[in-house]
């Protein structure tokens, strides 16, 4: 496996894997990798010629210093994952590295999908994400992109960033990996005390619930008694559920607005931001 550090050297690889007639699989990470992003990987290679994951806590989609600051880094343990997953490359850049060109003051076009949920609660956090990602389609020219699904909203916003900026990509979207017990995985996890822990798999019970709970009851009823039974969980807050349009990602108010129904949620769990969904309609 070869690790990359600069862009130079990113494209130099993926020119060479290009004419050697190959298609490639980007999978884009922040690190501290779990058995999420390793099935990422694995639907890459199994659809790729060659797979190339980056490995970069971006700062400019983090809009608070504290949540940047407390992110967990696990270079070495996440080089020794995918190595053993035959990933060919892996890209490391330092932020200076990937923003050498300074500040980038382009403002991406991510549509309405972005406006809701996640986009009005942390300011900036969509045109970061939109910044990092589209350097990493243009420098590898990577022909699919792997994105897992618990982050629901950010598909839709990588969706309408690649439209919108013409690159010429598939964005790959996989199922959620979850633990045992139900918790969607997700590298902030080991962020929670084992209190916290403990509880936090309350919160895809109280999703399943609400499924369930959906097929007699409205589309209020059913956001309201979810939220309940979080609310109730020791050290965890709602911060929203949204049950949305699974295309738009715009709320519906009745269970026949949709073929396609999402159930969107972040819960403050202790110190860190859970973030998960459910399809209710599909
Ligand atoms: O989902 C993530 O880990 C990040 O938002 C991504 C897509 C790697 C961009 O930094």
């Amino acid at each position: 496996m070869k690790i990359i550090r600069e862009v130079a050297e990113l494209e130099r690889w993926a020119s060479e894997a290009r004419s050697a007639a190959k298609t490639i699989g980007l999978v884009p990470t922040m690190g501290a990798l779990h058995e999420g992003h390793l099935s990422l990987v694995e639907r890459a290679r199994k659809e790729n010629d060659a797979v190339v994951v980056s490995v970069f806590v971006n700062p400019t989609q983090f809009n608070n210093p504290t949540d940047l600051a407390t992110y967990p880094r696990t270079e070495e343990a996440d080089f020794r994952l995918l190595e053993q997953a035959g990933v060919d490359a892996v890209f490391a850049p330092t932020p200076e590295e990937v923003y050498s060109g300074g500040k980038d003051t382009h403002v991406y076009d991510l549509g309405p999908a972005a406006e809701v949920m996640e986009g009005p609660r942390r300011p900036g956090h969509f045109q970061g994400v939109a910044q990092i990602v589209s350097r990493l389609f243009r420098w590898t020219g990577a022909d699919r992109g792997y994105f897992g699904e618990k982050d629901f909203q950010q598909i839709a916003v990588i969706r309408a960033m690649v439209k919108s900026e013409g690159i010429d990509i598939e964005i790959v979207a996989c199922p959620i990996k979850r633990a045992d017990d139900g918790l969607a995985l997700s590298s902030r996890n080991a962020l929670l005390s084992k209190e916290q822990r403990a509880v936090a798999p309350g919160i895809y019970s109280a999703l399943n619930y609400g499924r369930a709970y959906s097929a007699t009851h409205s589309v209020k009823a059913t956001h309201d008694t979810v939220v309940e039974r979080i609310d109730a969980l020791p050290d965890c807050k709602t911060e929203y559920f949204e049950i949305v349009d699974g295309r738009t990602l715009q709320p519906v108010a009745d269970w026949n607005d949709s073929d396609f129904i999402v159930g969107c949620i972040t819960v403050q769990c202790g110190p860190v931001r859970l973030i998960d969904n459910i399809t209710f309609r599909n």
